[in-house]
């Protein structure tokens, strides 16, 4: 019979150990649910008494409050959570290697690799050991021979792969309601059972038909795939919205009209200054790696294009800033509102905003910038790492950090909408307008103002994928 869950560890208390661990001791709350992390700050944050948790995400602090202390622990003291739970999620990143065989688009495993060795080291009794971080095809085999070359006597490994589909800014709806749960497992007596122990984890509040149970193999590339087929979609729309710019065509008109056909479906369609986020670009760079590794180039070549759409959407944005500013913006100030990959996050990963800023630098503006939720701290690391050989303080220079869109667009020349944060919706645009040089430009990169509202004050305002 499968093994009942009672004690579960999560290694790396990330964007997605957290939030997922923390829902599932809310909703287990019979399975004590341990999450560790090497990084003690991060570990701090999750335990602080007020909340101050390290990552934002609408819903997660009521989660944390209701779990944490219960059955919900946040520990440094991976060693232990290891040694006790049943169930242990990997959930570490893995980032595109910088160096070595595959830089650029491999995904680095070495953490994955390190967190899997512990498990050895340390395990003394039976553990299903379930992959949730997102990695290339056949990951779970070299897990399995790391395991089972280091284990103690007698120590059984059940290695199952049960990627995350959530998405930030909206994870705890995504967690509480997911479109699907997978877990993909070896086709054998002890694979099946384990994936039904990890199952009926889920089905205290998933519906049964919900939880897709597959091959392992299949269940790691069906999260590549997943990602690199939204991301098409999104580097499709924006590919469209170039050709709108150039004929008087409406891409919002045009997503519509497609979306409308319910094999298409309406989601996803919004064209955009370009996808940004820790996962796209990473995920799809490992599956054309991938490709090229199996030796298929074609293949490779095709997904490679979703990429390079989108480096091309981000240049064309800035690009059309500059000329639109009679092909000069040097010494003029750009209002940046948004730093942050998307709304409703404080992340800000391979957030299209970076490079933005970091065109503006080159061309000689003062940038000023706005984010809601993102640490100042975090913005000036992301221009540095975007410029690392230009010294930070010339950097400050050149870009200061406003408490405020008011305040970010004062005396500016343009302000460049970046992210989708409701309230740039809502911003007093009479007084924005009031307090800019004019002619006073707005470009929005995510069709969220209202354009016509706009120029009835005075702005002169550039839409993506409607002509100027
Ligand atoms: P993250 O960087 O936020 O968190 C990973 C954590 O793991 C870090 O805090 C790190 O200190 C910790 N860690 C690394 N090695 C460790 C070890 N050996 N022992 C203990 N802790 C260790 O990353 P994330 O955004 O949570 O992503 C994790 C994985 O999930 C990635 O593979 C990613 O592709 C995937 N994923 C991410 C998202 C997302 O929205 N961010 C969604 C789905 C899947
Ligand atoms: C994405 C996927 O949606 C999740 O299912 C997946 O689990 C996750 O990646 C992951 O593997 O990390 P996430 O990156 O958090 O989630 O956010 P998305 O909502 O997918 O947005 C990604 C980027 O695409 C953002 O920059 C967003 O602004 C942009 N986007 C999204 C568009 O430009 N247009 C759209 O229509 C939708």
């Amino acid at each position: 019979a499968p093994v009942q869950v009672k004690k579960i560890c999560c290694i790396g208390a990330g964007y997605v150990g957290g939030p997922t661990c923390a829902v599932i001791a809310l909703k287990c709350p019979n399975i004590i649910v341990t999450i560790v992390d090497l990084n003690k700050a991060r570990i701090d944050a999750w335990n602080s008494p007020d909340f101050a948790l390290p990552i934002y995400e609408p819903g997660l602090v009521d989660v944390v409050k209701q779990a944490r202390g219960r059955n919900l622990f946040f520990s440094t003291d991976v060693d232990k959570a290891i040694e006790e739970a049943d169930l242990i999620f990997v959930s570490v990143n893995t980032p595109t290697k910088k160096s070595g065989v595959g830089a650029g688009f491999a995904a680095d495993l070495n953490y994955v690799e390190l967190a899997t060795r512990r498990i050895a080291t340390v395990a003394s009794s039976n553990k299903i050991v379930v992959e949730k971080s997102t990695v290339p095809c056949r990951t779970a085999e070299s897990m399995r021979t790391i395991l089972e070359a280091n284990s103690k006597p007698g120590c059984h490994f059940d290695i199952l792969s049960n990627p995350e589909f959530l998405a930030e800014g909206t994870a705890i709806d995504d967690l509480f309601a997911p479109d699907r749960v997978l877990i993909g497992s070896l086709q054998t007596p002890e694979g099946i059972s384990a994936c039904e122990s990890l199952a009926q984890v889920y089905s205290n509040w998933v519906p049964k038909e919900r939880i897709l149970t597959v091959g392992l193999w299949s269940s790691e590339l069906s999260k590549l795939a997943a990602n690199a087929m939204l991301a098409q979609r999104i580097s499709s729309v924006n590919a469209l919205s170039a050709i709108c710019e150039a004929t008087g065509a409406n891409i919002d008109e045009v997503a519509h009209a497609i979306g409308y056909d319910s094999r298409i479906g309406p989601k996803f369609l919004r064209a955009s200054v370009g996808f940004g986020g820790s996962c796209f670009q990473k995920d799809i760079l490992n599956l054309v790696y991938l490709s090229e590794s199996l030796h298929l180039p074609e293949v490779a070549a095709y997904w490679r294009q979703v990429v390079e759409m989108n480096e091309y959407q981000k240049r064309r944005f800035s690009k059309r800033v500059v000329d639109t500013l009679f092909n000069t913006i040097t010494g003029k100030r750009i209002a940046v509102l948004g730093f942050a990959f998307k709304a409703d996050t404080g992340d800000t990963r391979e957030s299209a905003a970076i490079t933005l800023i970091k065109d503006f630098q080159s061309e000689k503006a003062i940038v000023s910038v706005y984010d809601p939720q993102v640490p100042h701290d975090q913005i000036w690391q992301d221009l540095q790492e975007a410029s690392p050989l230009v010294p930070l303080d010339t950097i400050k220079k050149q870009v200061s950090i406003c408490n405020s869109a008011i305040e970010a667009c004062k005396n500016a020349e343009a302000v460049v909408i970046a992210t989708e944060w409701k309230e740039f919706k809502e911003i007093d645009w009479e007084e924005v307008y009031a307090n800019m040089n004019k002619p006073a430009f707005v470009f929005d990169g995510r069709l969220l103002v209202d354009a016509d509202k706009l120029r009835k004050i005075g702005f002169k305002v550039t839409t993506i994928g409607r002509p100027s």
